[in-house]
C-alpha cells in the first residue's frame, strides 16, 4: 500500500473540501476529489458475499458477520449494542438467547456501518483504531493490530486485516470455552489456531474449495492451500464492492452538478464546513471526502452497557486509551464517517442516541447533553434477565459522568435551531440513494455453501 499517496490525496481533499472555493460559484479549475476504490475480481466478491452471511465462521455455527453488519439493517444491526453468538434473529428483532445459549454479556460497542471502507483512503478501523495501516510497516500484514506478528502476510487491505478479528472473539463469534474447539483456542489467545480450525472447515466443503480456487487462481489450486486469511480477503472484497456508497447528492454536487443538492442542503453544507459565527465547524473533525479525519476525539458521549474493562470497576470504556495506554487518549473515539449517516441509527460508540437529531444536538453542548442524558435515555437493547441492570450503570454513577465531562474537548457551537435543521438537511444529502434499497442479490444471499440457516 502506498501510504504517501494516501496521505497526499487526503491532504488535498481536506484542503479542497475545507476551502471557500468549494462553496462559491463553481470554478472549473477546482479539482474534483477522486474516489480510489479497489477493484477485486468478481469471483472473490462472490465468495466474500457468501462468507459474510455463512455461520460456518462462528464456533457454534450460530452467527455470521452479516448478523451484525446486514444489508437490511444499513450494514449495522440497528441496535445500540450487538447481541453476539447465542442470540437469534436479525436487527431490532434479535433476542438474547435462552438456556445454554443465553448471552453472557452484550458486545460493549456499537456495530459501525461498513460503507465505503474499500476506498484506499481508509487506514484506521474500529472505534479505538486498533487495526490500522498507520504504524503497520514492521508487520508482515502491513497492519498494526492486537495480533502483532501473528497476523499473516497475505492480507490485501486494512479491511482484510479487520476481518481476521471478529472470529476470535468469544462473545461475538467464537463462543464460550469449552463449548467448541474454536472457542477453546480463542479463550487461550491462540489466534493462529482459531484461523486454522476455520480453514479446516472451509477445506472440507467442496463448494467452498471450488469458489476459493476460482477467486484466488494464483494462490490456491487445491483445498490444502486455503487459509482463513484468504476468506478475510474475500470478505473485504465483498464489503468494498457491495457497500460502496459514493454517489450521494453531495458526491454529484462536488463532481459538478449544481442542482444535485437542495437549497437547504447547500446552506447546511456551508454551516457544516464554515462553522458557526465563531468559525467553529463540524469539519474540524469530520473532514475529507468521507467526513472523517480518522483521528480520535473526546466528545462526552454517554457510556451505556457493561463497558470494556476500563476504570476502577471495569464497566467504563476509555476508547483510544485502550490501544495507546496514553492518558491523553482517555475517552477519545474515532471520528465516524458521515456517509449514509441517516441510515445508521443508533449513534455513537455505544449507540447511546437513537436519532440523528439527538446526536447532532449532543455536539452543540456536549457536556450539557451528557448530563441531560439521564432524563433522555434512548438505548435500543433487547431485554435480558440479568444484564439489563447494567445498561446505564456508568450513567447512574455521578462520579463517572463527571469524569466523562471532564475529558470533553468539543467546545460548544452557537448554531441556531434553524441552522441545526439545515445541517441535518445537509447530512441527508450524504445518503447514496442506491443504499436505500439493499435487497438485491448483489447485497444479500438466499443460501450459503454450508447449508446452515440464514438469520431471520
Ligand atoms: C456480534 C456482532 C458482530 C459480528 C458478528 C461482527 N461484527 Fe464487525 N463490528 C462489530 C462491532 C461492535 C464493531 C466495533 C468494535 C470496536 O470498535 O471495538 C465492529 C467493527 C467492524 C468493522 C470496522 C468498521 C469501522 O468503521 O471501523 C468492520 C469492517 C467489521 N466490523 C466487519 C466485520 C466482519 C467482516 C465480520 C465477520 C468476520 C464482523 N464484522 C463480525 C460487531 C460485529
Ligand atoms: C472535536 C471533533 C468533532 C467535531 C468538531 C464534530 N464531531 Fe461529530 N463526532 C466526533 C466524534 C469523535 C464522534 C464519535 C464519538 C463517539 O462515538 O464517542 C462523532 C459523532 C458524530 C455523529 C454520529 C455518527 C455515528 O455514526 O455514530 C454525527 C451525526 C456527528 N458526529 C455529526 C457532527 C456534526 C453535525 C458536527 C458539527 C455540528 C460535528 N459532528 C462536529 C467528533 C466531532
Amino acid at each position: 500500500m502506498k501510504l504517501s499517496t494516501i496521505s497526499m490525496s487526503l491532504i488535498c481533499l481536506v484542503m479542497w473540501i475545507g476551502s471557500e472555493a468549494a462553496f462559491a460559484d463553481r470554478d472549473t479549475d477546482v479539482p474534483v476529489p477522486t474516489h480510489d476504490f479497489r477493484n477485486p475480481n468478481p469471483e472473490k466478491v462472490a465468495l466474500g458475499r457468501v462468507l459474510m452471511f455463512d455461520k460456518i465462521l462462528s464456533g457454534n455455527k450460530n452467527i455470521s458477520c452479516g448478523t451484525c453488519h446486514h444489508s437490511l439493517a444499513g450494514t449495522g444491526d440497528g441496535l445500540s449494542l450487538p447481541v453476539g453468538e447465542g442470540g437469534s434473529g436479525l436487527g431490532v428483532t434479535r433476542n438474547v438467547g435462552t438456556g445454554s445459549d443465553l448471552i453472557h454479556e452484550r458486545v460493549p460497542r456499537n456495530a459501525p456501518p461498513v460503507w465505503n471502507l474499500g476506498d484506499r483512503s481508509f487506514h484506521t478501523l474500529f472505534h479505538d483504531g486498533r487495526v490500522s495501516t498507520i504504524g503497520g510497516e514492521g508487520f508482515p500484514s502491513g497492519c498494526r493490530t492486537p495480533a502483532g506478528m501473528d497476523l499473516p502476510g497475505n492480507l490485501e487491505s486494512v479491511l482484510a486485516c479487520q476481518a481476521m478479528f471478529p472470529v476470535t472473539s468469544g462473545t461475538e463469534m467464537a463462543g464460550q470455552a469449552p463449548e467448541n474447539p474454536i472457542a477453546i483456542a480463542a479463550a487461550s489467545g491462540d489466534l493462529p489456531q482459531v484461523w486454522e480450525l476455520l480453514a479446516q472447515r472451509l477445506r472440507a466443503n467442496p463448494d467452498y474449495v471450488a469458489m476459493f480456487i476460482a477467486a484466488f487462481p494464483d494462490e490456491i489450486s487445491s483445498s490444502a492451500e486455503i487459509q482463513y486469511s484468504h476468506a478475510a480477503n474475500a470478505i473485504a472484497a465483498f464489503e468494498s464492492v457491495a457497500w460502496r456508497a459514493d454517489n450521494s447528492p453531495f458526491d454529484q454536487y462536488v463532481r459538478g452538478d449544481q442542482h444535485a443538492m437542495s437549497k437547504n442542503q447547500k446552506e447546511g453544507m456551508k454551516l457544516f464546513y464554515r462553522g458557526d459565527k465563531n468559525g467553529h465547524s463540524c469539519a474540524e473533525c469530520h473532514s475529507g471526502l468521507y467526513q472523517t479525519d480518522q483521528q480520535f476525539h473526546a466528545i462526552a458521549m454517554p457510556q451505556i452497557g457493561s463497558g470494556r474493562g476500563s476504570g476502577p470497576d471495569g464497566f467504563e470504556d476509555y476508547g483510544r486509551e485502550q490501544v495507546t495506554g496514553s492518558a491523553s487518549d482517555i475517552l477519545r473515539f474515532k471520528t465516524p464517517s458521515l456517509r449514509n449517516v441517516a441510515l445508521n441509527a443508533p449513534y455513537g460508540h455505544s449507540g447511546a442516541y437513537n436519532s440523528l437529531r439527538a446526536v447532532v444536538e449532543h455536539h452543540l453542548n456536549a457536556v450539557d447533553s451528557l448530563y441531560a442524558y439521564n432524563a433522555n435515555r434512548q438505548a435500543v437493547l433487547p431485554t435480558h434477565p440479568t444484564l439489563d441492570t447494567e445498561n446505564y450503570r456508568a450513567m447512574d454513577n455521578a462520579a463517572i459522568v463527571d469524569f466523562i465531562a471532564s475529558y470533553n474537548e468539543l467546545a460548544p457551537f452557537s448554531f441556531t435551531k434553524k441552522e441545526v435543521d439545515l445541517i441535518i438537511d445537509f447530512l441527508s444529502a450524504l445518503t447514496d440513494t442506491n443504499s436505500l434499497d439493499l435487497r438485491s442479490d448483489q447485497d444479500v444471499v438466499n443460501g450459503v455453501p454450508s447449508g446452515l440457516p440464514l438469520d431471520d
